[in-house]
């Protein structure tokens, strides 16, 4: 049966911890997958998430069944939580399912989508995040991808995502990164939002919105206005959530997905689509990072710990940002880095050519995947010379 299988290669994300942790060097620099890391390099779970665990182990009284939507409570409030006020006035028209992280809620929206219209091809940006397309892709929907980062500007290119959205025939999707662009960085500004809630709605697309990265690029509030802008426009909404980075609860795979409808009927048809989505491919969510979450969102004081907990990993991923900054210019004041500081978020793309890619880790031992995205949660004091003085070592000399 399995004699002729291939072997596939490292996954572009995953493998780079592996080749990361071969590494015997002492000066080597983890920029690979995409988890918050303190000065210390550990990825700690925040004091409020903690206490939220304890006392939620302490009332639970029974490990039964949940049922394919998850737990209920946390779907309402981290509905709550993504869409603010709207999730009140929306309340009829929107299904949550509780999910196997934000993959989870990727998939299950790719699912249902599959089968409202299994020829609606969905558009991702140019470029996503590396499992976006594998994830998505292999439901049998058809991919495209959108304009988006323009390198010469480290910015979005704006014009050009706008006239693809507006060649696009009714029904196709828009997969949409909420905040925190990954892999660049680069994030679009309240007034595009506007304007792609307008497109949207005129073309009757269907805004799909993966928002993993909630309180880390700027704020709660803030990283969720782009996401409020579109949900209060249209008809029809997919939203993935991930609760891994901003609840620090990576490995126990806590996310949703809210869908809204438009209409309570069919809010209420695609929660029973959603439910045979995930009865058929893992039946039921992990409970406890959503039990978790739950017990969190409904405890103000632990609310209020956890919230200034992710406002200083947010501040200190700026600091650090800042921090690189000050170094290569330092070395180098004819570049400019200044756009590192414009971009949000964990991620930004050095922009460098695979061979230098592959050198940045052969030669400095400073690992990222091979897009050249770094975590910026990975630089630290102790590194940023090196890190700065290995990325100026690898830039092509100006023409
Ligand atoms: C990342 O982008 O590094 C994270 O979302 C982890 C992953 O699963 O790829």
């Amino acid at each position: 049966m399995f004699a002729d299988l291939d072997l596939l290669p490292p996954d572009p994300i995953l493998g780079v911890t592996a080749a990361f942790r071969r590494d015997t060097s002492p000066s080597k620099v983890d920029l690979g997958i995409g988890v918050y890391r303190d000065d210390e390099g550990n990825t700690p779970v925040p004091g409020a998430v903690r206490e939220a665990e304890r006392a939620m182990l302490a009332e639970q009284s029974t490990k039964t069944y949940v049922g394919p939507a998850g737990n209920l409570e946390f779907n309402e409030r981290i509905g709550q939580m993504a869409l603010g006020p709207l999730a009140t006035s929306l309340r009829e028209r929107i299904a949550t399912i509780q999910t196997v992280g934000g993959c989870g809620a990727l998939r299950i929206a790719a699912e249902v989508v599959r089968v409202a219209n299994p020829q609606a091809a969905i558009h991702v940006s140019d470029p996503t995040w590396a499992n976006h397309e594998p994830l998505i892709g292999t439901v049998g929907l058809p991919l495209q991808r959108y304009p988006y980062y323009d390198p010469a500007t480290r910015g979005v290119a704006f014009e050009r995502m706008l006239e693809h959205f507006a060649g696009l025939p009714a029904g196709e999707v828009v997969l949409l990164h909420a905040c925190c662009h990954n892999p660049t960085g680069a994030d679009l500004e309240p007034g595009q939002w506007s304007a792609i809630a307008e497109i949207c709605e005129r073309r009757g697309l269907l805004p799909f919105v993966d928002l993993a990265y909630q309180g880390l690029g700027d704020s709660l509030d803030a990283d969720a206005l782009g996401l409020r802008i579109v949900a209060q426009r249209v008809p029809e909404l997919l939203l993935a959530v991930s609760c891994s980075k901003n609840f620090g609860l990576y490995r126990e795979r806590a996310g949703a997905l809210v869908a809204l409808a438009d209409g309570v009927s069919a809010a209420s048809a695609i929660a029973t689509q959603q439910a045979r989505a995930a009865r058929r491919m893992y039946s039921m969510p992990p409970d406890h990072g959503a039990a978790i979450v739950a017990r969190l969102l409904r405890d103000p004081a632990l609310c209020e710990m956890w919230e200034q907990e992710l406002a200083s990993m947010t501040a200190r991923m700026k600091s650090l940002r800042a921090m690189l900054v000050e170094r290569l210019a330092a070395r180098r004041p004819d570049l400019d880095y200044s756009w590192l500081v414009r971009q949000r978020g964990m991620f930004s793309l050095l922009g460098l050519d695979p061979a230098a890619v592959r050198a940045l880790s052969e030669r400095h031992h400073i690992y990222t995947p091979p897009d050249g995205r770094m975590n910026i949660a990975g630089i630290s004091a102790a590194n940023v010379d090196h890190i700065a003085e290995s990325i100026l070592a690898l830039t092509p000399p100006v023409p």
